[in-house]
C-alpha cells in the first residue's frame, strides 16, 4: 500500500470540537469554521469520528444508518461543503467506519428481532449452553457478558461492546456486500480515506467456545478470515489510493505487518495500542500502575523496529477519544506541563510512521479529572464505576480511577479561548469544559511562539519538509537509558538525532560518538551540550552529510 510518511492526521471528536449552531454539541459546520486553524497547524488529513444516524449509546459508534447524517451534526450539504472547503486548504477528510457492529436499532437488527431469518444471519444469534447460560463465557469490552438474551427467539446475540451494539456476521457474504456499498457511497463524496473501527475483531471463529484463560479476546481477535476479508474490501472498493487505517484491538506485531505491509493489499496503516497499556496493572485498564518510562521506550522501539524490518507502516499517536490526555498520563500537569508536552510530541511524531494528533493535544489539554459521577457521560466509564464499586472499592477510589482512566478525560470540549464556554459553543456544552481553558486555549497559544501549539506546528513542518523524517531509517541509541528516549532517523542527505528526557529529573545520555550538527529544535533556551538534560528537556539535532559541523560536547 502507498506510504504516508508525508501525511499528518488530526482527529476531530465531532461532539466536542466546535459547535456551529449553538446547540452545545459540536457539528460539521463548526469543523468548517475551524479549517483555517487546522491549516495553520499544518495537517494534511482530518479524521472525523462518526456522525451518522445513531441513538448514541456509545457516542455514534452504534450506527443505525451508515449513509445519513445525524441531524444534530448537520446535513449532507454541510458535509459536501466541508469536503470542498477542506480540499481548498489541502486537507483530505477521513471517515470513521464502524463495521464490527451496528446499533441494535439498525433496521437489519430490528428485522432480525422480529423473526426475519435472512437478517438473523447478519448477526450472531445462538442458543445458550443451557437455559439462562450464554453460549460462551466471553465478556463485553464494556463489562458483563458479551451475550444478550432475546426471550422471543430463545436465543442470545453477540455484542463485544454494549448491548446496544450487535456484532455483524462478516462470514455472511451479503453483510460484506452491504458494507462495500456503504464505502462506495462515501467514496463518491470524494473522501480521502477511512478509519476502520476495531477491524481486527470482525472475523469470528467458526465454533464459539469458552475462553479457558481470559475474557474471550483470544477467540475472536485477528480471527481466521481477517486478512482475506480486509483484502476483499480493499480490492472490491478500490481502496488502494485511499488512506486506510485499521484500529487493531489487542493485536500482535506479526498480524500488523500483514495488515499494513507496504507491498501488500490490505491497509495503509494500523493503530496498535501496546504502548498505551504500559500503565495497566496486569493488562487491566481499571487498575492503575505507575508507568516506567523504560518500558514505554522498549515497546515503542519494538514496534518501530518490527514494522521497519517487516516493511510495514504504523501510525504514531499518544491519544484519541478512548484514551486519557497524554500530558496528564506520561507527562506533567504542573511545573513541567509545557516542557513535558513538547518532549512527548518530539519523541512520538518524528518516528517512522504517520502522526495522528488528537484534538487539543496540540494545546497540551489535560485530563478532565471530574470529581462526581454525574459529570461523566461515557457508557464505559459509568459501567466501570459500577463494577469497581461492586468489587468493594469505595466511591472515592472508583472516582479516582475514573479521573485517570475514563475516556471522558479527553472528550471535554476543545479549548478555543478563555471565555466561559471556551469558544466551543454559545449553548450549554453537553459535557463540562475543563476550567483550565482560562489559560490553556488556542487563542492564547497562537499568539505565543513558545507555546505547545507552535511546537506542534514546527514538528509538522519539519516532517513535511524532510524526506529523512518521512522515510529515513529508524535506529535507537543508548537503549538501556531509563529516562531518556534517544533515536535517530537516518536518510541519504542527513541524520536527525532526537533526544527526549521523559522524566522530571535531570538525566544524562550516552552516544557512541560525539554529536555533530545543529540543534534545530529545543524546548529550553540554551540547549545543553554536556549530555545533562533538564527535566523533560528535548533536542532535535540535524547533521547534514558532508557538512563540517562543530561537535556538540
Ligand atoms: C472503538 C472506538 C470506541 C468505541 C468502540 C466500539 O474502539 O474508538 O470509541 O467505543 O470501538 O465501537
Amino acid at each position: 500500500m502507498g506510504a504516508f510518511g508525508g501525511a499528518s492526521v488530526y482527529q476531530v471528536y465531532i461532539k466536542s470540537f466546535s459547535d456551529g449552531h449553538g446547540s452545545g454539541i459540536g457539528d460539521i459546520l463548526g469543523i468548517i469554521h475551524k479549517l483555517d486553524y487546522l491549516k495553520f497547524l499544518g495537517i494534511t488529513h482530518l479524521w472525523i469520528t462518526p456522525f451518522y444516524v445513531s441513538p448514541e449509546i456509545d457516542n455514534g459508534y452504534d450506527v443505525t444508518d451508515y449513509t445519513s447524517i445525524n441531524p444534530k451534526y448537520g446535513t449532507m450539504e454541510d458535509f459536501d461543503l466541508l469536503i470542498q472547503e477542506a480540499r481548498k486548504r489541502g486537507i483530505g477528510v477521513i471517515l470513521d467506519m464502524v463495521f464490527n457492529h451496528t446499533s441494535t436499532q439498525h433496521p437489519w437488527f430490528q428485522k432480525a428481532l422480529s423473526g426475519d431469518t435472512y437478517y438473523q444471519q447478519y448477526y450472531f444469534f445462538r442458543k445458550g449452553k443451557q437455559p439462562g447460560v450464554p453460549p460462551t463465557n466471553w465478556s463485553s469490552k464494556f463489562g458483563g457478558s458479551a451475550w444478550k438474551y432475546v426471550p422471543a427467539l430463545d436465543k442470545w446475540y453477540l455484542h463485544l461492546f454494549s448491548e446496544g451494539q450487535a456484532d455483524l456476521n462478516w462470514d455472511n457474504q451479503d453483510v460484506r456486500k452491504a458494507i462495500q456499498s456503504v464505502l462506495s457511497f462515501w467514496e463518491q463524496k470524494q473522501v480521502a480515506g477511512f478509519r476502520f473501527d476495531v477491524i481486527n475483531l470482525v472475523s469470528k471463529p467458526e465454533l464459539f467456545t469458552d475462553d479457558q484463560n481470559g475474557d474471550g479476546r483470544s477467540c475472536y481477535t485477528d480471527g481466521p478470515h481477517i486478512h482475506e476479508y480486509i483484502r476483499e474490501l480493499v480490492e472490491t472498493c478500490g481502496l488502494k489510493n485511499y488512506l486506510t487505517v485499521g484500529e487493531m484491538s489487542s493485536t500482535h506485531l506479526k498480524d500488523c505487518i500483514s495488515y499494513a505491509s507496504l507491498t501488500g493489499n490490505e491497509l495503509s496503516m494500523v493503530f496498535s495500542f501496546q504502548h498505551l497499556k504500559v500503565d495497566y496493572a496486569d493488562g487491566d485498564k481499571w487498575r492503575i500502575q505507575k508507568f516506567q518510562p523504560s518500558e514505554l521506550f522498549s515497546i515503542i522501539d519494538m514496534w518501530q523496529r518490527g514494522m521497519q524490518e517487516g516493511n510495514a507502516w504504523n501510525t504514531l499517536f499518544w491519544s484519541n477519544h478512548d484514551q486519557p490526555r497524554v500530558v496528564s498520563r506520561f507527562g506533567d500537569e504542573g511545573e513541567y506541563w509545557k516542557q513535558s508536552a513538547k518532549s512527548l510530541a518530539a519523541m512520538m511524531y518524528l518516528l517512522r510512521g504517520t502522526p495522528f494528533i488528537y484534538q487539543g493535544e496540540e494545546l497540551g489539554m489535560t485530563n478532565a479529572h471530574f470529581s462526581t459521577l454525574s459529570s461523566y457521560r461515557d457508557i464505559e466509564s459509568i459501567k466501570a464505576y459500577d463494577i469497581l464499586t461492586s468489587q468493594g472499592n469505595t466511591a472515592k477510589n472508583a472516582l479516582e480511577v475514573l479521573s485517570q482512566r475514563s475516556r471522558d478525560n479527553s472528550r471535554t470540549p476543545m479549548q478555543w479561548d478563555s471565555t466561559p464556554h471556551a469558544g466551543f459553543s454559545t449553548g450549554n456544552p453537553w459535557i463540562a469544559i475543563n476550567p483550565n481553558h482560562a489559560w490553556i486555549n488556542a487563542e492564547g497559544e497562537k499568539k505565543d511562539p513558545d507555546s505547545i501549539l507552535w511546537w506542534y506546528k514546527r514538528l509538522l513542518l519539519l516532517r513535511a519538509q524532510s524526506a529523512t523524517i518521512q522515510y529515513g531509517t529508524y535506529k535507537r541509541l543508548d537503549p538501556t537509558n531509563p529516562s531518556v528516549f534517544l533515536y535517530q532517523r537516518i536518510g541519504k542527505e542527513d541524520t536527525f538525532t532526537i533526544i527526549c528526557n521523559c522524566t522530571k529529573n535531570y538525566a544524562t545520555f550516552q552516544l557512541p560518538s560525539p554529536l555533530k550538527g545543529n540543534v534545530i529544535l529545543a524546548n529550553y533556551l540554551n540547549p545543553q551540550k554536556t549530555g545533562l538534560l533538564r527535566p523533560y528537556e528535548c533536542l532535535v539535532v540535524r547533521e547534514k552529510k558532508g557538512a563540517h559541523h562543530a561537535t556538540l560536547s
